[in-house]
């Protein structure tokens, strides 16, 4: 088949990439990083957005029999909106439908909420709406938080435990999330690719723990021993913010709090993904945390392949 993957040169799009081209199909790619390292060669081709040209995106997407969706902002910012991820995304779904694509896989995100005030879980409720209602056969894959080596969240969590002192969790920590592997991820999108039933699917890790209990977790496989202190949300953001003075980068957003402390990361649910973080952090105590991980430099520079933690 061929296949179209948003974001190959990123995150969870170049496991998929990867997995599709081991499978034998032939695979494009939209993104806006044209000059992202492509560990792929010629085996892809890359094409743009192109959100504003809807007839480009037409074009590029030509002769294509699924697409797998993962493009999304993680926060708003003056560089990038929600709202603009929706719009374009809406764009590239009715591209796809006009250029033939028969099944569209799209990444969403556990308990989205058209009434939300969080634009990420609002926005994403308004995209698998406009999914359900594009005429295309579909499949919405809702993961929770991913891991792998290419990570933020776990890893800043792990570089957090070994360059500071104390830990703040936001208020309790006691907020359930399910972290699933980015392979088990990759997996289960490139299954549904070829699938024709409509479905939503809760994507999730094996693993269930409280925010606390996840960071206790990650101190204890790093062999560090730090105080693990409950902070109001509102002190926990502004000692985020001061670090991401130093870092250069947006640690964690209000919103996230909030939708971590909504419980938004956690569904009463069957595991899709098999791999243990718990098993995988052991795997790679000596890097993980080792560096900080910046979101905002993967948004600026975009010619630098994500690095592995
Ligand atoms: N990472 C997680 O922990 C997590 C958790 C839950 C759900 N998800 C969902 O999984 C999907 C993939 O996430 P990922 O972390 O693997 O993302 P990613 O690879 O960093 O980015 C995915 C795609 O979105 C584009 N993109 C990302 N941020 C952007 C920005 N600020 N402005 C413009 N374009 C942007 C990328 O553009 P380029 O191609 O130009 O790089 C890429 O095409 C998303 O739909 C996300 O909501 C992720």
């Amino acid at each position: 088949m061929k296949i179209a993957v948003t974001g190959a040169f990123g995150y969870l799009g170049r496991y998929i990439a990867r997995r599709l081209l081991d499978a034998g199909h032939s695979v494009v790619t939209l993104t806006d990083s044209l000059k992202r390292e492509n560990p792929f060669g010629d085996s892809i081709r890359a094409c743009p957005f192109d959100f504003d040209q809807p007839g480009r995106l037409k074009e590029s997407l030509a002769g294509v029999d699924a697409l797998i969706n993962t493009y999304w902002v993680r926060f708003d910012h003056r560089l990038f909106t929600h709202r603009a991820a929706v719009e374009n995304t809406k764009v590239l779904f009715r591209a796809a439908k006009e250029a033939g694509v028969r099944r569209i896989v799209h990444v969403s995100i556990t308990n989205p909420d058209i009434k939300s005030a969080l634009p990420y879980f609002r926005g994403k409720a308004e995209l698998e709406s406009d999914l359900a209602s594009l005429g295309v056969s579909y499949c919405v894959l809702r993961p929770t938080v991913l891991f792998g080596k290419e990570d933020v969240l776990i890893n800043n969590i792990a570089w957090s435990l070994r360059h500071l002192p104390v830990f703040g969790v936001f208020g309790s920590g006691e907020y359930k999330l399910q972290p699933i592997h980015v392979e088990d991820l990759a997996s289960a999108a490139v299954e549904k690719a070829l699938g024709t039933r409509d479905e939503i699917i809760n994507a999730i890790g094996p693993e269930t723990f409280t925010y606390r209990e996840l960071v206790a977790m990650v101190s204890k496989a790093l062999g560090v021993k730090r105080l693990i202190i409950g902070v109001p949300p509102g002190v926990g953001y502004w000692a985020c913010r001061l670090l991401g003075m130093l870092v250069r980068d947006v640690v964690v957003t209000r919103e996230e709090i909030q939708g971590l402390m909504e419980g938004r990361l956690y569904v009463d649910a069957p595991p899709l993904g098999a791999t243990r973080l718990s098993d995988w952090i052991h795997l790679h105590q000596e890097t993980l945390g080792c560096r900080y991980t910046s979101e905002l430099a993967r948004r600026i520079d975009r010619a630098s392949s994500y690095r592995s933690n």
